[in-house]
């Protein structure tokens, strides 16, 4: 008992010493030679990637059954330096799609088989689809190179700004570092309402931003190779790329602009607001995970965590058509594994390869005066009232174990361990508690969108973008998947576990810090 103390005692310590280092910038490695891509402001001379017709990003409507490719190809992240990335891809109508941009109809059937094309596992997941437990990508269906998957379902989620990545167990983080990750748009009715009220053109004047850092090697690419460390914090990169586009520019009209912002990346967490010499531009939060919020909710700043998403209005006849507007993340204190008091917040020794550090994300540079008269809808969407438990609340504690693991309920994933087990049709409230000495988890559910009630015990810097008593932010009064839990706060979350999926159907709960799920800080529960 003795012995087994003083070893944890001495691997905290160890810990510690290294969080200190960290936060004061003196942690000595290639992170300090590495330059961030964005460090100069005016170096902004790459166009940010759009979706187009084809090729990266291109917009695919899906209307027939389609094969997706797992493969490595080699593409330029630097402009003129082809590299070896991992991607989707997929061929349809004579054309090459890479990561597309899947766009269905709320409603529609889809027939997709995945091909794993890679040396080693994979599987798809939906990220924010409401699908049985075949169709759902967990890690158990996940295929060897070679091998195909076939999913058959309906979209059942309303409109949105889904995703869909691999989940193989432990290679999930690898796979998406390296390039695989695309969007999944549903659109509905009152979808089509706003794009026709606000006059929105996908890929023009509403545009997905896909938030991604990453650590660019001497060749201009890509290695994921994270240290203990990083494994243990979740990989930060010091450049962050938007849409793959390091560095990118922005030409927009002078009128409102959609973006539909993904957190694309690992580990890294962002604090969006938009820059006008020293002025921050109000915008407006519109929808989040699950789609739009009944009323937009007006903002200067707003986090966003791995794996989840903002859908913003810019509206930039508020700005001077003079100048740049920077997107920002602004700096924050990353608390990690510091608790609850808190050390104030880190300043003047950012280091790009932190998180919390300033970084800025894409200089939108305004063109032209548009002849655009429209303003934004006083009302959304229609949302249903947050449901209120029927079965008792469940609790889920977020914490580091005497091995350096990241835990839920003490447990780590087990493939064919099932914890939870929910009762079909039942609505739950689950209590999401992380340890005063932790630091930050996206915690993700798959299979059903949730609603956040409360959000209680969390450092100044998240309250303060409080937009009610309930310490909700602005993107908490929609659906979500995926909520930020800071060190020592709770937040409580609204299941209703309704399908119409007969059986036993397993789906899983997770961090999204794809270190920390690789690493197993992820449960099996089952809807039964
Ligand atoms: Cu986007 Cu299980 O995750
Ligand atoms: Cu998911
Ligand atoms: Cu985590």
């Amino acid at each position: 008992m003795a012995v087994a103390g003083v070893v944890i005692a001495a691997g905290t310590a160890g810990g510690w010493a290294w969080w200190q280092r960290r936060r004061t910038g003196e942690h000595a490695g290639h992170d300090m030679q590495a330059m961030p891509l964005a460090a100069e402001a005016g170096a902004f001379a790459t166009p940010l990637r759009l979706p187009g017709t084809d090729g990266l990003f291109g917009v695919l409507d899906v209307s027939v059954p389609l094969t997706i490719v797992g493969k490595t190809i080699r593409h330029p992240i630097l402009p003129g330096k082809p590299v070896p990335l991992l991607a989707y891809e997929v061929e349809h109508d004579g054309k090459t799609f890479l990561n597309p941009v899947l766009r269905v109809r709320s409603g529609a059937a889809l027939r997709v088989k995945f091909r794993n094309a890679l040396d080693e596992m994979s599987i798809v997941h939906w990220h924010g689809l409401h699908v049985d437990g075949n169709n759902d990508g967990h890690p158990r269906y996940a295929v060897r190179g070679g091998v195909a998957y076939d999913y058959q379902f309906t979209v059942a989620n309303r409109a949105g700004t889904y995703w869909y990545h691999p989940h193989p167990h432990g290679l999930t983080g690898k796979q998406v570092y390296l390039g695989m990750a695309g969007l999944f748009i549903v659109e509905d009715d009152e979808e089509r309402a706003l794009q026709a009220a606000l006059d929105l053109k996908f890929g023009v004047t509403d545009v997905p931003l896909i938030l991604q850092d990453r650590r660019i090697n001497s060749s201009g690419g890509f290695e994921y190779e994270p240290s203990r460390e990083e494994i243990e914090a979740g990989l930060v990169g010091e450049s962050v790329l938007v849409n793959l586009t390091p560095a990118p520019h922005f030409n927009a009209p002078h009128r409102i602009v959609r973006f539909r912002i993904l957190n694309g990346s690992n580990a890294r967490n962002y604090r969006l607001a938009f820059v006008q010499g020293e002025q921050l531009l109000p915008y407006y939060v519109i929808g989040t995970d699950g789609g739009l919020l009944e009323r937009a909710v007006k903002v200067t700043e707003a986090f966003i965590s791995a794996a989840e998403r903002l859908d913003i209005l810019l509206d930039l006849r508020a700005a001077d058509m003079m100048r740049p507007v920077m997107l920002k993340s602004l700096a924050f204190d990353p608390k990690h594994n510091e608790g609850g008091g808190g050390r104030g917040a880190h300043a003047g020794h950012d280091m790009g390869a932190m998180d919390g550090a300033e970084l800025a994300l894409l200089q939108i540079n305004i063109r032209g005066r548009a002849n655009y008269d429209k303003a934004v809808p006083a009302r959304l969407s229609t949302l249903p009232p947050a449901s209120i438990g029927t079965a008792a609340d469940r609790l889920f504690k977020l914490a580091l174990d005497a091995k350096r693991r990241w835990t839920i309920n003490g447990l780590t994933f087990e493939m064919n361990r099932t914890p939870i087990t929910v009762k079909r049709g039942s609505r739950e409230i689950w209590i999401l508690q992380n340890a005063e000495r932790s630091m930050p988890h996206p915690m993700h559910i798959h299979g059903f969108q949730f609603r956040v009630l409360s959000r209680a015990n969390g450092p100044e810097q998240i309250a303060r973008t409080a937009t009610d008593g309930a310490g909700r932010c602005a993107a908490e009064h929609g659906w979500k998947d995926t909520v930020l839990v800071w060190p020592g706060e709770t937040v409580r979350i609204a299941l209703d576990f309704s399908h119409p999926f007969d059986g036993d159907q397993v789906y899983m709960i997770h961090c999204h810090n794809l270190e920390h799920e690789d690493q197993g800080m992820m449960l099996n529960f089952k809807v039964t």
